[in-house]
């Protein structure tokens, strides 16, 4: 791998400057937090559960709504633009299938989502009103993950949750993306072709970095709310009378 690095920045003295590089070195701590977040494990040793992934879903809907339509306002956007692929990337839809299969067709009554949620799609509304080339950053780390580890998680939800075929899992499924890995590739090329001033690029690298915390306090919320209905629930068994019902739907 080593080798195959040196290669590539001897043969192309300029690959050091990729943002897609870049973007990649300085989020791989923040990578390794948010694979071990609890959410996370869980998803990896193939325990996630139903609750689990009812609210994770949740929360998803809101950032992919938040993302999606800054994207969709600032399409034209000269540092949007390149990395700009409704069709084959844009994951609303796909949620919106998969909450109606796990919560019903009234399923806008029952998404119910922590405070991490809300701040970060705050923060993505607010940067595509005032930096729409942040976005890069938030594009990337949601978009590259779901086509990367996400899709083995997509596999392993499955399992654990005992689903029939992809029901209840559209959002691990891009039809439009008929290899996952040449799709990397490509939106790695447009993101290196987005031309950004030198406080542009360090704005979109801190960005993505951002990105990934607000993934992580997200999971840690979630996890959070898991774990005060459990609680809720065992207490529900035993002291029935005295605990109010858990809050989730
Ligand atoms: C890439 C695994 C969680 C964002 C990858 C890759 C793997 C992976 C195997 C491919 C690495 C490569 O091609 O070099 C996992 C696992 C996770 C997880 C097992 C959790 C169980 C996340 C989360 C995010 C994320 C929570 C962000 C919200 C990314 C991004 C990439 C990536 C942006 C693309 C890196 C690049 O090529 O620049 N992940 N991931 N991942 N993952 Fe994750």
């Amino acid at each position: 791998m080593e080798t195959e690095k040196k290669t590539q920045t001897q043969t192309n003295p300029m690959a050091d400057r990729d943002l897609s590089e870049q973007i990649k070195k300085v989020t791989k701590e923040n990578h390794i937090r948010a694979e071990n977040t609890q959410l996370m494990l869980s998803f990896q040793r193939g325990q996630v559960t139903l609750p689990q992934y009812k609210l994770l879903l949740c929360s998803l809907h809101e950032i992919y709504q938040a993302l999606e339509e800054e994207l969709d306002r600032n399409s034209n956007h000269p540092s949007v633009a390149p990395i700009y692929f409704p069709t084959e990337l844009a994951r609303l839809e796909s949620i919106e299938k998969d909450l109606e299969y796990f919560y019903g067709q009234n399923w806008r009554e029952k998404i119910v989502v922590p405070a991490a949620t809300k701040r970060y799609c705050h923060r993505l509304r607010q940067i595509g009103k005032e930096n729409p080339e942040f976005l890069v950053g938030h594009a990337y780390t949601r978009y590259l993950g779901d086509l990367s580890g996400g899709q083995v998680l997509g596999r392993i939800a499955q399992k654990s949750m005992g689903l029939k075929s992809n029901e209840g899992l559209a959002f691990y499924s891009f039809p439009g993306v008929s290899s996952p890995n040449l799709f990397k590739q490509l939106y790695r090329s447009r993101m290196n072709s987005v031309e950004l001033t030198e406080e542009q690029r360090t704005g979109v690298l801190e960005e993505a970095v951002r990105a990934f915390e607000f993934n992580i306090q997200v999971f840690d919320d979630l996890q959070k709310m898991l774990s005060v209905t459990e609680n809720q629930l065992q207490n529900c068994s035993t002291h029935s009378k005295t605990v109010k019902s858990p809050q989730l739907p």
